[in-house]
């Protein structure tokens, strides 16, 4: 347990709470303000779904004051929904300030950010909002229900050669197509793991496509993450330049290989899960957040234990099944031809689409 810090640490300023004004309810957890006015009425509303992610000025949080804000900026801390979710021991630890503050400062929070249930009309306004980009595969966009969503996690398995990467490339491109030649007019960030993106495949389907080759490569901002704990940081960041840089697609390529790489054995699997797990959801909320679309790449491991089928299965377990809105499986199939299966989409069936993989990217196959 974190000690208390001596006041003298602590920097007030107008604003800041005096310990003694508030009374706490821990069951209902709210605070309240026995002052002249309540916190809640003094506070400014922010839409918490619009709020991720967005850097704001910490000293506009009631409690927190020029040292604590340093503090917490230290470790990233500077939007709101963060603040908003982290436990009291967690914020008290970082801004050396005592667990009770702590914990007001989080309340603040809660109560800037409208968080609360959603009626279904509103949830149904949101799936509305979502758009698609188009893979440039007729069957592949038939397959995914119109091509690759925002608000959506869009997961390609297979093995080695399979395709996953090139479909990459290949919405990196057309992202930025206008909507009404299947992109979004928005940008890409891509994040290499395995230090594959190859800008020669961006230039060959820009340019089939007639796009200025050179403004697409500037329209890529690509990333490349050295190890797990950098990928996780890096989409942590990546909030900020969503908005500077205009994104509407977030690439993984690939998104398991260092979480592989980094917990061997089996005594790491949990690790590595709570992480995968974390890591997946800080992706869907950009996704919500920001109306983008997220695809991202896996490996699969062989199963010498399965006699029959197809001995394959994608890393990551449960955890990358149930987070994935989307599974696509992709295989080779005859005369070099790619199949793709849709797996356990909740809304879709589960069908095929076949396609070949050329200089200029993607297309379809002939029937
Ligand atoms: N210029 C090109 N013209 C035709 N086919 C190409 C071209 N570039 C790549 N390919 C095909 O794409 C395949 C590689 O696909 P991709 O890089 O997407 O694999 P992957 O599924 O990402 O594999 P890995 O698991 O190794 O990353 C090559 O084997 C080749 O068949
Ligand atoms: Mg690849």
């Amino acid at each position: 347990m974190p000690k208390r810090s001596k006041p003298e640490e602590v920097e007030k300023k107008d604003g800041d709470f005096d310990d003694e004004s508030f009374t706490e309810d821990f069951e209902t957890g709210k605070t309240e303000n026995v002052g002249e006015e309540t916190s809640e009425s003094v506070l400014p509303k922010i839409d918490a779904a619009a709020s991720v992610g967005k850097s704001v000025d910490l000293e506009d949080i009631p409690g927190v004051g020029k040292k604590i804000a340093e503090k917490l900026a230290e470790v990233g801390y500077t939007d709101l929904m963060t603040i908003a979710v982290t436990s009291p021991v967690e914020l008290a630890t970082i801004a050396e300030i005592g667990e009770g503050q702590a914990r007001k400062i989080i309340n603040s929070v809660r109560e800037m950010l409208q968080i609360g249930f959603e009626s279904a009309d509103k949830i149904m306004e949101r799936k509305l909002a979502a758009i698609k980009i188009k893979t440039g595969v007729e069957s592949l966009d038939k397959l995914l229900g119109g091509g690759v969503e925002t608000q959506a996690i869009t997961e390609a398995y297979g093995q080695f050669a399979s395709g996953k990467s090139q479909l990459g490339f290949q919405l990196a491109v057309n992202v930025q197509l206008p909507k009404e030649q299947g992109g979004l007019g928005k940008n890409c960030l891509f994040i290499d793991t395995e230090n594959t993106f190859a800008p020669s495949r961006i230039v060959s389907v820009a340019k089939a496509r007639g796009m200025d080759p050179d403004q697409v490569l500037k329209n890529i901002f690509v990333a490349r993450a050295f190890n797990s704990e950098h990928q996780i940081f890096l989409v942590e960041k990546a909030a900020e330049l969503i908005e500077e840089k205009n994104i509407g697609l977030i690439i993984i390529d690939s998104l398991t290989s260092h979480f592989r790489a980094d917990y061997v054995g089996r005594g790491e699997l949990a690790g590595r899960q709570q992480k995968l797990n974390k890591h997946l959801h800080a992706l869907q909320r950009l996704a919500d957040g920001h109306n983008l679309a997220v695809y991202i790449t896996n490996q699969v491991m062989a199963r010498p234990d399965m006699l029959f089928g197809d001995p394959t299965a994608p890393v990551g377990g449960h955890i990358l099944a149930h987070l994935s809105t989307y599974r696509m499986y992709l295989r080779k199939g005859k005369a070099g031809t790619r199949v793709c299966r849709l797996m356990d989409a909740a809304n879709l069936p589960e069908t095929e689409a076949i396609f070949k993989i050329t200089e200029d990217g993607l297309k379809d196959a002939e029937k």
